[in-house]
């Protein structure tokens, strides 16, 4: 079995469906929900989401394929919306429990073998850069997912690319934080995106997209006329969640307003925050196109511990000293309104291997607490 994911629409789809006759084939059935970054297909039901939406079981399906292909409207760099949903919910493909791999972090494989992944990107990737930052992004899925990219094809369609509208900025004073986290203000997301509101001077707002993830038009109306847009996300596969993606893609259908300042307070789970980079490159390429101004970032690695301890312990104690005080910078940059070069920060005092030891050993708890044993989180289907 071959496995193909794509978001062609049907017409499109008619034109090279001979090409896949006999795969498994993946496309938008409008069913699709996002990942609720729950980790149960790793904790409770290892291997399968347990959102029941036709799509809980694409880590089997990935590794039953012999090779998968995946082919996208090229979008800030990565996936559109629907692939990166179907991307985001492979988690289970791949173990918690982290290893030093080459020399970085990442997941464990679940299955033994190295899969193949072929990339296929349509649309307006025509410059270089362009297609270099498609071709990193997917080299660092594949790392994530303990496979290889076999190959990556551009197929430019011919729309002819409008150079972004000079918009009059909006002059609302509204400071937006958007945490970007279907775990809401629960997740890491929005207990940085608190952590920043309590310095802000302009009185900032925190919304989350959880809240309309089934009506992006009411909350295109909330962000209209931010002057200021502070985008908290996590990584989610090496780029932008797809409930995020699938937002700015809206903007980009329907937005009619003003210039925004726009800044980017992201945080990820693995240790070493340059893998934050495509994220960062995705909103970049975003504003380009709304013709909004990047105004800097600030990524923040070891997410969940970063979390844990903000509820236990004052923020700046301990290892999480680093990223308050580069937070500083980044409030510091919001309040005059100015721009900052972006910042990656790691725990401090938290050395690399002891972050992994930890960490493996809370998914052996969280394990037990679900009722299973440390190996039935290695199941194989
Ligand atoms: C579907 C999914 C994919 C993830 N992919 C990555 C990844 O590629 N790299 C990484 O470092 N962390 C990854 N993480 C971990 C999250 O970035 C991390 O847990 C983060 O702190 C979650 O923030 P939140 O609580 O705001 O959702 C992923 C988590 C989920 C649920």
């Amino acid at each position: 079995m071959n496995l193909v994911i794509h978001d062609l629409k049907p017409a499109q789809w008619k034109l090279i469906e001979q090409d896949y006759e006999g795969w498994t084939v993946i496309s938008d059935n409008g069913l699709i929900r996002p990942c609720v970054g729950c980790f149960h297909c790793w904790n409770k039901t290892p291997g399968v989401c347990v959102i029941k939406d036709g799509f809980e079981n694409m880590g089997q399906l990935i590794h039953r394929a012999g090779e998968v292909v995946v082919i996208s409207r090229y979008t800030y760099g990565g996936f559109s919306g629907f692939v990166k949903n179907v991307i985001d919910r492979c988690l289970g493909y791949v173990l918690p429990q982290f290893e030093i791999v080459g020399c970085e972090t990442h997941h464990k494989k679940r299955y033994s073998e190295t899969k193949a992944f072929t990339f296929i990107f349509y649309g307006q990737a025509s410059t270089k850069e362009e297609q270099d930052i498609a071709k990193r992004y997917v080299r660092a899925l594949c790392s994530n997912f303990r496979g290889y990219v076999k190959a990556v094809i551009f197929r430019e369609d011919m729309q002819a690319r409008l150079p972004p509208d000079t918009r009059p900025a909006c002059s609302s004073g509204r400071t937006v934080l958007l945490v970007g986290s279907m775990r809401g203000l629960n997740g890491n997301s929005g207990k940085l995106a608190g952590k920043l509101a309590e310095s802000l001077t302009n009185e900032p707002e925190i919304v989350t997209i959880q809240r309309y993830i089934k009506d992006l038009n009411n909350l295109l109306g909330l962000l209209e006329d931010a002057e200021t847009l502070v985008l908290c996300m996590p990584l989610y596969v090496d780029g932008v969640p797809s409930q995020m993606v699938r937002l700015m893609e809206h903007f980009e259908q329907v937005y009619n307003g003003g210039s925004k300042k726009v800044y980017l307070l992201a945080n990820m789970g693995l240790y070493e925050s340059c893998q934050l980079q495509s994220l960062f490159s995705a909103v970049k390429q975003w504003c380009v196109k709304m013709g909004f101004a990047y105004c800097g970032g600030l990524g923040i690695s070891a997410g969940e511990l970063l979390g844990e301890l903000m509820v236990h312990l004052p923020f700046r104690f301990g290892a999480t000293k680093k990223a308050a005080e580069e937070m500083d910078k980044l409030v510091k940059a919001i309040n005059e309104g100015s721009e900052i070069a972006d910042i990656f920060a790691e725990p401090y005092a938290f050395p690399r291997a002891l972050y992994i030891a930890v960490a493996n050993m809370s998914w052996n708890r969280t394990a037990k607490a679900n009722g299973l044993s440390p190996s039935d989180l290695y199941r194989r289907l």
